[in-house]
């Protein structure tokens, strides 16, 4: 490998959201634990993003900042080469963030009471910024076969075609499920959206971090027709582990729509970039193409790991095949143990530190989000930590065997 994704970084000391659950255990008990939650990754930024904001920070002034030329043609040349989707650059709004950007279309394209529509389980935000502005979920429960979701169409049909549902928040890549949505599934979403007039909004953040040869399609570039009706949410936060600059890119084909989201985000006061995410940004798009392929190999060995570690175990946890992203998804559904008690026995007596499937959606109570974005060897301490702790309490102990 030419860049690090092996030595152990604690982030304790910089505020990390993820490390910061490391102050509920005592001093003793910390170390080698790496907490594997919030999707950020453990590994060093690339040198080359890291080079380049430190350039801007020493040869710039730090004010008010507007995306470049240059900017929009490394995020125009990304997309075409990377995803062979085009786009032209006066679609490209900055937003701080994508859940900022989830939060103004929805603000944007519904009225307080319209009915958003989502596949669950799915990331927490999308309920917030539903509920959180008096809009109403409707919820189109993914279908779980074989250990794999699927878009329940029917289900999606019927809820497009009432008059108070305005607009459909799509995770493609899924997560937590991991699926990258096929070519077929994402035609079939658009038909349903044309018909019925429903805006998509498609978060695909995680979209570059495809694993195991998997093809992930920008969603206009299934079929034209849906520029019109479609957001479309991106950034290289994910890929390229630079959250903390808050910077992304939202697509808008359609003026109308691009007008309206421009109008609500001035209304809240969001305009300008973060320069410094501008900086990073461009230079992933530019230069870190190498980075990001040999991120997805460390990725994909993890995700690996972690299916051959649960197989291995127990038949009583099932690991969804993720075709994308570096968030493992595990069923422990056949443990037959409360939820609550599992996730705190986890936490208080493994120093295993994952996300609970609730707070993806009830359907997912008995399941956990493992971040694997850490290196491998501290994947496999923390659980070596699980194992330890799962086998004598749950597996082998006198309330049931493996
Ligand atoms: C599907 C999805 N959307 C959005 C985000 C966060 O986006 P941002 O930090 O740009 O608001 C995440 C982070 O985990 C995510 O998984």
């Amino acid at each position: 490998m030419k860049y690090d994704f092996t030595s152990y970084y604690d982030r304790r000391r910089n505020g990390s959201c993820k490390w910061l659950k490391l102050n509920t255990i005592d001093e003793k008990s910390r170390d080698n634990v790496i907490p594997m939650t919030i999707a950020d990754m453990d590994f060093p930024t690339c040198p080359k993003i890291v080079d380049a904001v430190k350039k801007y920070v020493t040869t710039e002034v730090l004010g008010y900042s507007e995306p470049t030329y240059d900017y929009l043609d490394s995020v125009k040349n990304f997309f075409e080469e990377v995803h062979d989707f085009s786009i032209e650059k006066e679609w490209v709004i900055t937003s701080p963030g994508i859940v900022p950007a989830l939060s103004t279309c929805v603000r944007a394209f519904t009225q307080e009471n319209d009915g958003v529509i989502m596949m669950t389980p799915v990331y927490n935000p999308f309920y917030h910024v539903v509920e959180m502005q008096n809009r109403r979920i409707e919820e189109c429960a993914l279908i779980l076969k074989d250990n794999r979701y699927y878009i329940s169409f029917e289900k999606l049909e019927s809820l497009a075609k009432k008059d108070d549902v305005k607009m459909l928040l799509l995770c493609s890549p899924h997560n937590p499920g991991g699926r990258v949505w096929t070519k077929e599934e994402l035609q079939k979403l658009i038909d349903i959206a044309l018909e019925n007039n429903l805006i998509i909004v498609s978060d695909e953040i995680h979209a570059d971090i495809t694993l195991k040869g998997k093809k992930h399609f920008i969603l206009p570039s299934v079929d034209k027709r849906i520029e019109r009706l479609s957001v479309v949410c991106t950034a290289a936060s994910k890929t390229f582990n630079i959250a903390g600059l808050q910077t992304s890119n939202i697509f808008i084909a359609n003026p109308e729509l691009r007008q309206k989201f421009v109008d609500t985000n001035l209304a809240s006061g969001i305009e300008k970039a973060n320069v410094l995410g501008l900086v990073a940004t461009k230079a992933a798009y530019d230069h870190c193409r190498d980075w990001m392929e040999e991120m997805k190999i460390v990725i994909e060995e993890n995700q690996d790991f972690v299916t051959a570690f649960f197989a291995e175990l127990s038949p009583r946890f099932k690991v969804m095949e993720q075709d994308a992203s570096f968030l493992a998804w595990i069923d422990y559904s056949e443990l037959n143990v409360d939820e609550k008690e599992f996730y705190e026995f986890l936490a208080q007596e493994c120093n295993f530190f994952v996300n609970s499937g609730k707070m993806y959606g009830e359907v997912s109570k008995y399941f956990i989000r493992i971040n694997v974005g850490i290196p491998t060897e501290q994947l496999k301490k923390n659980l070596e930590r699980f194992k330890r702790g799962v086998e004598g309490k749950y597996l082998y102990s006198s309330a049931g065997q493996n």
